[in-house]
């Protein structure tokens, strides 16, 4: 049973990365600095409010918890801001963890499970996309993480480190119990914003782009449920405390569903018409991002249980029904 620092924990993935850790027996020990998490969602060790690019404040942390290993979750997350911002990306998602990984030093941590994100690939030439893919990030977010990935190698030629890190896809749905989901502030990610439309939070959603090279035309994503999610963490410890080697690993289903299945999925379970838009697409948009899930199966033993469609959406629902009652 160890202590797992987990930067970030107070977010979407990282909250329900927390439960999961304590239902494997292990401390979960949250550095957020709140600025898209919630201080709600930290209840299974405690929360140290604390920003990673302050090195001392690491420091303070490491010092006080001595965790054996860290996830790390924290980081500036969406792709439109990343393209208005890139300076904010680079400080927060490259130097913040340049910082982490100096205090790891330091302090002889040498064990780090990574979020990094199908973003790295870019536009893919085939799909579903192996980890051996070529990586061309099209977005500043995906440049920042994939410059992590690199910082990551570096440490690790150096023998002072190992890691794993997971390239999820599109992480979607909710806890079962109810008691944790996707809360973003702006929201940009499709499930959410498909659901607000059903509960009258918003008048319509818009599809970007139906003239992509897909069956429909929309763009075709891998959903994956955020507590498959959630157990990967466990497996990628797990890894680490059994090889040396690090692991670079997609977290996806290999199955892709379009924008307009999504909707009409979504329409279906909870019964709302979800009137839609169709709107130019985005700079940046793939036409399909599907992943080849085949080494995180071989290498962590994780396979999906929860991500299938109808699951993803019926916890996300209920979540998001729990949100306007409470
Ligand atoms: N949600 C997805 O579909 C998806 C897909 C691929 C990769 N990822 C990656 O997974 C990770 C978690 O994503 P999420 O959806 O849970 O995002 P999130 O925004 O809900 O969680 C990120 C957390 O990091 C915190 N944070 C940000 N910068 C920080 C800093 N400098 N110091 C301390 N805390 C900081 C935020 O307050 C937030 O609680 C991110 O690194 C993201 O890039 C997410």
């Amino acid at each position: 049973m160890a202590r797992i620092l987990v930067t970030g924990g107070a977010g979407y993935i990282g909250s329900h990365t927390c439960k999961a850790l304590h239902g494997a027996g292990h401390t979960p020990i949250v550095i957020d600095n709140l600025s898209n998490g919630h201080r709600d969602a930290v209840r299974w060790g405690p929360l140290e409010e604390g920003d990673i690019t302050d090195i001392d404040r690491l420091r303070d942390v490491f010092r006080t918890h001595q965790p054996d290993a860290v996830i790390h979750f924290a980081g500036l997350i969406e792709v439109s801001h990343s393209v208005a911002d890139p300076q904010a990306f680079h400080r927060n998602n490259v130097a913040g963890t340049s910082a982490l990984l100096d205090v790891m030093a330091e302090t002889k941590v040498a064990k780090i499970v990574f979020s990094s994100t199908a973003a790295v690939y870019g536009t893919p030439a085939t799909v579903p996309i192996p980890e051996d893919a070529p990586t061309r990030p099209v977005n500043p977010y995906g440049e920042t993480k994939l410059a992590v990935e690199q910082m990551l190698a570096a440490a690790a030629g150096q023998n002072s480190l190992n890691y794993v890190a997971l390239r999820y896809f599109n992480a979607a749905g909710a806890d079962p119990d109810g008691s944790l989901g996707e809360r973003h502030d702006p929201e940009t990610h499709l499930m959410p914003l498909v659901l607000q439309v059903a509960l009258g939070q918003r008048a319509e959603i818009q599809v970007f782009g139906n003239d992509y090279p897909t069956p429909d035309g929309t763009a075709v994503r891998d959903y994956v449920h955020v507590c498959d999610l959630a157990d990967a963490h466990i497996a990628a410890l797990d890894y680490l405390m059994q090889h040396p080697e690090p692991l670079v690993a997609n977290l996806g289903t290999g199955t892709g569903y379009s924008v307009r299945e999504i909707i009409a999925a979504c329409r279906t379970i909870t019964g709302h018409p979800i009137p839609h838009r169709d709107a130019p697409r985005r700079s940046g948009d793939p036409a399909q991002l599907v992943a080849e899930p085949g080494r995180a199966r071989d290498m962590l033993g994780w396979t999906t249980r929860q991500s299938d469609l109808e699951t993803i959406i019926r916890s996300a629902w209920a979540w998001h029904q729990n949100q306007t009652t409470n």
